[in-house]
């Protein structure tokens, strides 16, 4: 089966980058991603490409070379479905806030419709593929919808369908080079024919041999581990950053030789302020609840301490900030560097941020929050409290103690660091490890700390401007 025509519905961050780069690899196909979200489409197809809905280094280049080619961004839901022969499913699938299973299964809601939607307008044969991550088995869900009559329009009732599981492994903020250079591809599923069709797509510019076939559950559960295993692996280490600043050790010497054990490998070793990203929690979350459901009470415990770890370790580094700057930060100024969940992104879901920031908010702090991609309109929403611009314009320290518990967006961040009694760094972006500590020592008020939580920032240049610094899981200094 040939495929000319892919539907995607989702235009985030997961279908947004993947269908751009498909586009790319596979001139002939003509792609299009359609989204519920008028104002999303919108920004997908605004000429200034610097408005893109979603900052991905690479992605602008690519959705400039195939927009309007074989890449089209709408809100035409039915009929691009109608013209399709494949249909990508890549909405999203938040954590359920109510009913059976809340706080931890995925609400499929949202995939559930689509596969209606599927249903109601496809024509002729069509190969529908699960990108959101989902839980194991909702491929039966969603072919259950295709194959109940009901949702049958007269005209298509001699529709048929595939149901594939495609899950995709892109990292934000290299999302690009994770799509053209892939470790896997994995493709779950029983129909020969319907593989074979979606394994040729990637064939454009994958090798053969890294795309695996399994059967439909194993890619599922696959997906969920993946998550689970990296999540898990980043709440060790932070969990061994606290006892090497206990004991004197230093995680990074740490990191480095567990990681030279080929058994363990180098990567997702890096000890920081917590894991975040709309994935690793939901996803863990999901898992448990997997296990819970079917009585496994035991594994549900095991994966729901990664999650438990990494909260605790958040708020670790917020009260280590309080006990450093003499037991109290209220009415003290605090410049934040960095709200995404990690550098290169403006995605701030779940980012050790918004936690660490609304405990010093809660502790009386007054902060300067400064992030090269992240709108101050975007961490008023993650922190539930508006912004007080009226901050910007205080010259009097001592005018700050009114401010309490406070908060505005300074996109300079030799402007942020004015009067500060501390800077904390949150996010790994390159900027932050080229500053001049010089300059930034001269406008704080002293005594006054450096707080790095991704281990960027060259400790002797901080020292040497006379400023007192700490780095997650650096025994040496903080003993
Ligand atoms: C989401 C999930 O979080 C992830 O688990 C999954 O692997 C892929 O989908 P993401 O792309 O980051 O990831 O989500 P998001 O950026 O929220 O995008 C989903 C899009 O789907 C939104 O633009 C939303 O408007 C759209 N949508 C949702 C529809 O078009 N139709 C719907 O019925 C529901
Ligand atoms: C993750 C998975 O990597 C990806 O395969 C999946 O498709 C989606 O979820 P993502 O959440 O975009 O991707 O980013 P990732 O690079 O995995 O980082 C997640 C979090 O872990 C970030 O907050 C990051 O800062 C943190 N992290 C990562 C560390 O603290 N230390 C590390 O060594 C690596």
């Amino acid at each position: 089966m040939e495929i000319k025509n892919i539907c995607c519905i989702g235009a985030g961050y997961v279908g947004g980058p993947s269908m751009a780069v498909f586009a790319d690899k596979c001139p002939k196909i003509q792609i299009e991603v359609v989204d519920l979200n008028e104002e999303r489409i919108r920004n997908w197809n605004n000429e200034d490409l610097s408005k893109l809905p979603i900052y991905e280094p690479g992605l602008a280049e690519i959705v400039k070379r195939c927009r309007g080619r074989n890449l089209n961004f709408s809100n035409l839901i039915k009929e691009k479905i109608a013209i399709a022969d494949m249909v990508f499913i890549s909405v999203n699938t938040p954590t359920k806030t109510k009913g059976i299973g809340a706080g931890k299964a995925s609400d499929l809601k949202w995939v559930e419709e689509c596969a209606r939607q599927v249903a109601e307008f496809s024509v002729g044969h069509t190969i529908v593929v699960e990108k959101s991550t989902i839980p194991v088995r909702t491929a039966e869900t969603i072919m259950s919808i295709l194959k109940s009559s009901d949702n049958f329009h007269a005209k298509n009732s001699k529709s048929t369908f595939e149901v594939l599981s495609n899950p995709e492994f892109l990292a934000e903020g290299t999302a690009i080079k994770d799509l053209e250079n892939p470790d896997r591809i994995l493709i779950g599923g029983e129909n020969d024919e319907a593989i074979k069709a979606l394994s040729a797509l990637y064939q454009n510019w994958v090798p053969k041999d890294k795309i695996l076939r399994t059967n439909i559950w194993s890619s599922e559960l696959a997906k969920l581990t993946s998550n689970a295993f990296l999540a898990q692996r980043i709440s060790s280490i932070n969990s061994i950053s606290a006892l090497c600043e206990a004991t004197g050790a230093d995680i990074k010497e740490v990191s480095r030789a567990i990681g030279s054990d080929s058994r363990i490998g180098s990567k997702f070793l890096d000890s920081g302020p917590g894991f975040g990203g709309s994935c690793f929690k939901k996803d863990i979350l999901n898992l448990v609840y997997l296990a819970e459901y079917f009585g496994l009470p035991e594994i549900a415990n095991f994966w729901e301490e990664v999650v438990h770890i990494n909260k605790w370790h958040q708020q670790r580094i917020s009260r280590l900030i309080v006990k450093k700057l003499l037991g109290t930060v209220t009415g003290k100024k605090i410049c934040i560097l960095g709200f995404a969940f990690k550098a290169n992104t403006n995605d701030t879901r779940e980012s050790a941020s918004i936690k660490i920031c609304q405990d010093l908010i809660e502790e009386g702090a007054v902060l300067f929050i400064q992030d090269p991609q992240v709108s101050s309109s975007q961490i008023s929403l993650d922190l539930g409290k508006q912004e007080n611009k009226e901050l910007k314009n205080i010259k009097e320290k001592n005018l700050l103690m009114k401010f309490e518990g406070e908060w505005c967006y300074e996109k300079n961040i030799f402007s942020a660091v004015e009067g500060a009694d501390s800077v904390v760094v949150l996010t790994e972006w390159e900027e932050y490890s080229s500053i001049n500590w010089e300059e930034v020592s001269k406008k704080m008020r002293k005594p006054s700390w450096v707080f790095d939580s991704r281990s960027i920032v060259c400790q002797k240049k901080v020292i040497d401007a006379n400023l007192n610094f700490w780095r997650i899981g650096d025994g040496t200094t903080t003993k």
